[in-house]
C-alpha cells in the first residue's frame, strides 16, 4: 500500500503536497513523487527512497497537483516504477492493488499502447487516457476505468490543462477536504493540514471531483450523496520525538501512560449496550494481523483463564477465506492499531455477515474500522510513529484484559484489577535500564529464540517479531516445552535465546528448556518476575520484572523485549523507525 495527496488551491502546491507525503509515509517509502500543474501544463518528478529525496522539488511552480509514497506491489522499488504515472494527458496516483492488471495490460499493448513501468497502476492510467480521449470528461473516465478493475484503490487523477482533481475509492482509505485556502485528497486526514477544514470520508464505490469550487462527492452511479463529515480538530498535532533519537524509543517510553489512558471503566453508561453483549456471548472470535494478533492470542489466555469463554484468535488474512463457523451469541473483536488492515477489515465484515456483533479495538477514532463495528473500545495509545508496534500493543492489552474481567464478571468470577498496571509498566522501564548491554550476544547472531508457555509464549511471539522486523535477524517465538521436538537441533552458541517465566505454576517448566538450551552453548536471557530465577546460574543475564496478575504479564514483560528490539535494530545499523519493505498500515491483501 502506499499514501496518495491531492490539492488545488491558492498555495504553491509542491510543500502541501511534500508535507503530506512525510505524514503518510507510514505507509510506505520504497519512492515518492509529485506531478504539479502550472499554466495548465504537467511536471512530474520522482525518486526512489524517501519523501525526503523530493526536497529539492518544493520550490517548483503549480497550485495544482498530486503526489504519492510507495509501498511496492508490482514493480521493484525504483523511479521507472514510482507515481505518478503518465499516460497521454492523464497522470494519477494510486493507492491499493489492481488484480487483473495483467490481462488488462496485455488487453492495451495488444492495442499497441507501451508502458514506461511494471506497475498494476499504469495500467489505470492507460483505461483513464482511452476514455478520456473518447469522452473528453475526466470523472467519467475514471468512473468507465474503475468499472473494469478488480482489487483495490483510491486514486487522484489529472488531467493535463483542467483545473481538477478527481479521486476514486474502492477496498483503500480516501478522504478529501474543504480548506480556507484550497481543497485536499488524502489517504489519511493527518496529511491534511488546512484552517478552516471540514473532511469527507469517501465510501467503497464513491468517486471525487474536486475543484476551486470546492469538494462534489458521487456515488457508484455519479449521482451527487452526502458523506461522514469528519469533526474538525480531532487529528493530534505532528508528532516529535523530542529528546529520543527515534520515536520507537520514545513510544516504548510511553508505554505507561498509554496503558494509562487505555483502560475502559467499562461500568460507565456508555459502555451499557457492550456489556448487555457481553453478558449473553458464549464465544470469543478475535481476528487481527501482525501485533494485534499477538495482542488476540493474549486475550485468549485471559478471556478463557478468568471468565471460561472459549476463544478462537485468527489471522485475519486466514479466517477471511477459511469459511469459518460463527455460532450465534459470538462477539467478534477486530483487534488493528490502524484500523485500515485490508485483511482485518475483510474478516469483520464477513464475521459480521454471518451474524457476529462486531466489537472493534483500535488506535484510530474515524477509521473504516470503527464504521464497520457494532461497539467501539478505543486504545488511547496517541499517534504511533514507529513503524513497528510498540506501545499499541501495550494499550491493546489493557482494552483486552479489562475486556476480559469484565466478561468474568458477568460471570460471577473472580475478575481481576488492571488497576497497578500502569506504574509497574513505569518501574519495568526503570528496570530495563541494561537491556542494551545485552546486543553483543545478538549482533552476531545465526538466529534467535524467544520461549515461554502460556501467556508468557504469547509475548514470546511479540518479542521475536520485533527483533525480526527492525534488526532483520532470522527470529522465532516458540512454545518452551515444543522446543525438544525437533527445533532444539538449531540451537548452538550463535542462537541467543530470550526465556519468559512469569508464571510462577509454569516457570519451573520453562526454566527445564532453559537449562537444555544453555548445555548446548546458548546464551540465555530470562525475563522474570522471580528472584530466585532471576539468580539462576545457567542464564546469560536476566532481567528481574514487578509482579502481576502473571495472565496480564505480557503488558510488562514485552517492554524489555521492544527494548532489546531496539537496541540490536541500532547496532547492526537499521533504522529501527522504518524498516525495509514494511509500512505501518497495509491497506492491501
Ligand atoms: C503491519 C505493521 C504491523 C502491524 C500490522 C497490523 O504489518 O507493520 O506493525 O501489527 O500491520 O496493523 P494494524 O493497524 O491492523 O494493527
Amino acid at each position: 500500500m502506499c499514501g496518495i495527496v491531492g490539492y488545488l488551491g491558492t498555495a504553491p502546491a509542491a510543500p502541501v503536497l511534500i508535507d503530506g507525503l512525510e505524514k503518510l509515509e507510514y505507509r510506505g517509502y520504497d519512492s515518492a513523487g509529485i506531478a504539479l500543474m502550472s499554466e495548465g501544463k504537467l511536471a512530474v518528478v520522482r525518486r526512489k527512497g524517501r519523501v525526503a529525496e523530493l526536497a529539492f522539488a518544493r520550490t517548483m511552480q503549480g497550485d495544482l497537483g498530486i503526489g504519492h509514497t510507495r509501498w511496492a506491489t508490482h514493480g521493484a522499488p525504483c523511479e521507472r516504477n514510482a507515481h505518478p504515472h503518465r499516460c497521454g494527458k492523464i497522470c494519477l496516483v494510486h493507492n491499493g492493488i489492481i488484480e487483473n492488471a495483467a490481462s488488462l495490460r496485455a488487453a492495451c499493448e495488444a492495442r499497441g499502447e507501451a508502458f514506461s513501468s511494471d506497475t498494476d497502476s499504469e495500467v489505470a492510467a492507460h483505461l483513464i487516457d482511452g476514455l478520456y480521449r473518447k469522452e473528453g470528461d475526466l470523472l467519467r473516465a475514471v468512473k468507465g476505468a474503475a468499472g473494469q478493475l478488480v482489487g483495490s484503490y483510491a486514486f487522484a487523477v489529472l488531467a493535463e490543462g483542467e483545473r481538477q482533481i478527481v479521486c476514486a475509492r474502492m477496498h483503500s482509505p480516501l478522504i478529501v477536504a474543504e480548506g480556507a485556502d484550497g481543497v485536499f485528497a488524502a489517504s489519511d486526514l493527518a496529511a491534511v493540514q488546512a484552517e478552516g477544514r471540514t473532511a469527507y470520508v469517501l465510501e467503497d464505490g464513491d468517486f471525487a471531483r474536486l475543484t476551486d469550487g470546492g469538494v462534489e462527492l458521487f456515488d457508484g452511479a455519479l449521482s451527487p450523496v452526502a458523506r461522514e463529515a469528519v469533526p474538525l480538530g480531532c487529528e493530534e498535532p505532528a508528532p516529535d520525538a523530542g529528546a529520543f533519537r527515534h520515536f520507537m524509543r520514545k513510544e516504548i517510553d510511553e508505554v505507561p501512560q498509554a496503558v494509562q489512558n487505555s483502560i475502559p471503566d467499562l461500568s460507565k453508561p456508555e459502555f451499557s449496550d457492550l456489556c448487555k453483549v457481553l453478558c449473553q456471548t458464549q464465544y470469543l472470535h478475535i481476528v487481527a494481523c501482525g501485533t494485534a494478533y499477538h495482542s488476540g492470542l493474549c486475550m485468549k489466555h485471559a478471556a478463557e483463564l478468568f471468565a471460561r469463554v472459549p476463544t478462537q484468535v485468527s489471522i485475519a488474512s486466514e479466517y477471511r477465506y477459511a469459511d469459518p463457523i460463527v455460532p450465534p451469541r459470538t462477539l467478534t473483536i477486530a483487534v488493528s492499531q490502524s484500523g485500515e488492515t485490508a485483511d482485518t477489515l475483510a474478516a469483520a465484515q464477513l464475521a459480521k455477515e454471518k451474524g457476529s456483533r462486531l466489537l472493534a479495538v483500535t488506535n484510530v477514532a474515524h477509521s473504516s474500522l470503527t464504521r464497520l463495528a457494532d461497539f467501539v473500545l478505543p486504545t488511547h495509545a496517541g499517534r504511533e510513529v514507529g513503524v513497528a508496534a510498540t506501545k499499541s500493543f501495550n494499550a491493546q492489552l489493557a482494552v483486552l484484559y479489562a475486556l476480559a474481567a469484565r466478561l468474568a464478571l458477568a460471570r460471577g468470577r473472580r475478575a481481576p484489577t488492571l488497576a497497578g498496571l500502569p506504574t509497574l509498566a513505569e518501574e519495568t522501564l526503570v528496570r530495563c535500564g541494561r537491556i542494551g548491554a545485552w546486543t553483543p550476544y545478538f549482533q552476531g547472531a545465526r538466529s534467535v529464540f524467544f520461549l515461554g508457555r502460556g501467556a508468557d509464549r504469547c509475548a514470546a511471539l511479540e518479542g521475536s517479531l520485533k527483533l525480526k522486523e527492525i534488526s532483520y535477524l532470522p527470529s522465532e517465538g516458540y512454545a518452551a516445552g515444543e522446543l525438544k521436538h525437533g527445533t532444539l537441533a538449531l540451537v548452538d552458541n550463535a542462537t541467543p535465546v530470550v526465556a519468559l517465566a512469569c508464571d510462577r505454576a509454569l516457570a519451573d517448566k520453562t526454566m527445564n528448556a532453559v537449562h537444555e538450551v544453555y548445555a548446548r552453548g546458548a546464551p540465555v536471557f530470562l525475563v522474570t518476575p522471580f528472584e530466585e530465577l532471576y539468580h539462576a546460574r545457567e542464564v546469560t543475564a536476566s532481567v528481574l520484572l514487578p509482579r502481576c496478575e502473571p495472565a496480564f504479564s505480557p503488558i510488562l514483560s514485552v517492554i524489555p523485549l521492544q527494548l532489546l528490539a531496539y537496541h540490536v535494530s541500532l547496532a547492526l545499523g537499521r533504522d529501527p523507525d522504518k524498516p525495509r519493505n514494511l509500512a505501518k498500515s497495509v491497506t492491501v491483501e
